[in-house]
């Protein structure tokens, strides 16, 4: 039975993550801020044996060092970071902290420190469980605000944090391919979730299961790849 590790897994895509994997007879072990107010976790723990709750703030790296710790000698086929803020949101220029003239830089550093610096601490700390499993892969949601192509202007903290997310992933795709593991970066559509909000078009259960297939499928030849859920390659 393989083994998923998945930040962020008490609400949100890490929660329909942690559904789908648990269904699909796969190792889940759901990592959160609380799991001691994880209800929902704490339900799906209480129907599956398979699933493995434990406490990780990806902000705080002590805290990745010591789950990692406690998890030495576990295989982990698909470490998943989920886990992302987005800032500030500027709903109709009323928040304009994301926004030129405007910017919060302790917020940015924030933003940076969860969405981007957060997947690098978890890829160290958690290469050798990864290394040690029969998938090996590393993966992280990003988002298409992230692609330079398209940028829109503004939003700065949650657009670069995404766009550098994305050269992380591929440059921890060259580094690792000689332990043999796989990386990708992931746009899961607007989905409607805390992040994504209620005038989103989508639910997650289908963009889930999209990436759960992509993330079944990848393989060396792509490391390091930016992909959308429905399988589509992405620009950058
Ligand atoms: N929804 C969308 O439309 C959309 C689109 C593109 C990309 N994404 C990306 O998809 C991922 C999941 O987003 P979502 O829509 O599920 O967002 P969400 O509903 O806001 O959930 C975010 C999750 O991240 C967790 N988190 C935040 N900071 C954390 C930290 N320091 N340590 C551990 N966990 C932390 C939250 O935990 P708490 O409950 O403790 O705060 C929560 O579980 C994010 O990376 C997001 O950028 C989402």
């Amino acid at each position: 039975m393989p083994t998923v590790l998945i930040t962020g897994s008490n609400r949100g895509l890490g929660l329909e993550f942690t559904r789908q994997y648990l269904a699909a007879g796969w190792q889940v072990i759901a990592t959160c801020r609380d799991p001691d107010g994880a209800e929902d976790l704490q339900a799906l723990q209480r129907q599956h044996a398979s699933l493995r709750l434990a406490a990780l703030d990806v902000a705080d790296f002590a805290s990745i060092d010591r789950a990692a710790e406690a998890l030495s000698g576990h295989a982990i086929d698909v470490l998943l970071n989920n886990a992302g803020v987005f800032g500030p949101r500027p709903v109709d220029g009323r928040d304009p902290r994301q926004s030129f003239g405007s910017i919060d830089y302790g917020i940015w550093a924030d933003v940076l420190r969860v969405n981007l610096m957060a997947p690098m601490k978890m890829a160290e700390a958690f290469v050798t469980h990864v290394a040690a499993s029969g998938q090996r892969k590393i993966v992280a949601i990003s988002s298409t605000e992230g692609c330079i192509e398209t940028a829109k202007g503004g939003i700065y903290a949650y657009r670069t944090s995404k766009a550098a997310l994305n050269m992380l992933m591929r440059n921890l795709g060259r580094d690792l391919a000689a332990r043999g593991i796989v990386t990708a970066a992931f746009c899961p559509g607007w989905i409607r979730t805390r992040m994504g909000g209620a005038a989103a078009p989508l639910e997650a259960p289908p963009s889930i299961e999209g990436l759960r297939r992509v993330i079944d499928g990848l393989t060396p030849a792509e490391s390091g790849r930016f992909w959308l859920w429905t399988g589509a390659a992405l620009p950058w």
